[in-house]
């Protein structure tokens, strides 16, 4: 199983998956292998908060949830890349993280170590994005994780915006590629 799991808040071939593709394709050149989740795209049932699994650790829902699960057990590295919705992170990455409750009483996510990714339309100075990396952010620091690297990317409204911004996606690439080789 792959130690990194990249995780992509958009269900269009837009600017968050172009990011996941270009980062997977980087970290294979120096054998690191990386799956990629697309929640939206997936069967997931949303969260009832019957909280059973607070009890056993276990959902009872049969969906695509149960292997995303043992994925996310299994990584070391999370990776999530979210286009900004309403300042904030996609709809479909909530729901993918509510269905993470229970790994999270189970305390398997513990000294997870997750980045964020946020990609949004509007400008630098509008702070947008800024509430996209927040929330990820927060849902790391209550769930025991680490929020080991953050980056956004503004101005990116049309399918392939960001790849405009060559300069940043470069780095950006690098500098994830270094910390996950360095551990
Ligand atoms: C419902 C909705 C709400 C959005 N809200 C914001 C926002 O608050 N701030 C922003 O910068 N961009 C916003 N956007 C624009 C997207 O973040 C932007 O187009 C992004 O590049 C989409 O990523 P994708 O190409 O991976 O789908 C919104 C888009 C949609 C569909």
């Amino acid at each position: 199983m792959a130690r990194v799991l990249i995780i992509i808040g958009s269900r269009r071939e837009g600017n968050s998956t172009l990011f996941g593709k270009k980062l997977k394709e980087a970290l294979k050149k120096e054998r690191i292998s990386a799956d990629t989740i697309t929640p939206g795209n997936q069967k997931i049932y949303l969260c009832t908060g019957c909280m059973d699994c607070d009890e056993n650790g276990i959902c009872d829902f049969k969906d695509d949830m149960i292997e995303n699960v043992e994925k996310v057990n299994s990584a070391e590295y999370l990776i999530f890349i979210t286009p900004t919705r309403w300042n904030l992170l996609s709809g479909d990455l909530k729901i993918f993280m509510d269905r993470l409750n229970p790994l999270y009483a189970s305390r398997k996510l513990e000294g997870k170590k997750l980045i964020a990714i946020a990609i949004g339309s509007k400008k630098k100075e509008e702070y947008s994005t800024d509430g996209a990396v927040t929330s990820l952010g927060s849902f790391a620091d209550s769930s025991g994780m680490k929020l080991v690297y953050h980056k956004q990317f503004n101005e990116c409204l049309k399918y392939n915006d960001i790849l405009n911004q060559e300069e940043n996606l470069t780095k950006t690439i690098e500098e994830i590629k270094k910390i996950i080789k360095a551990s």
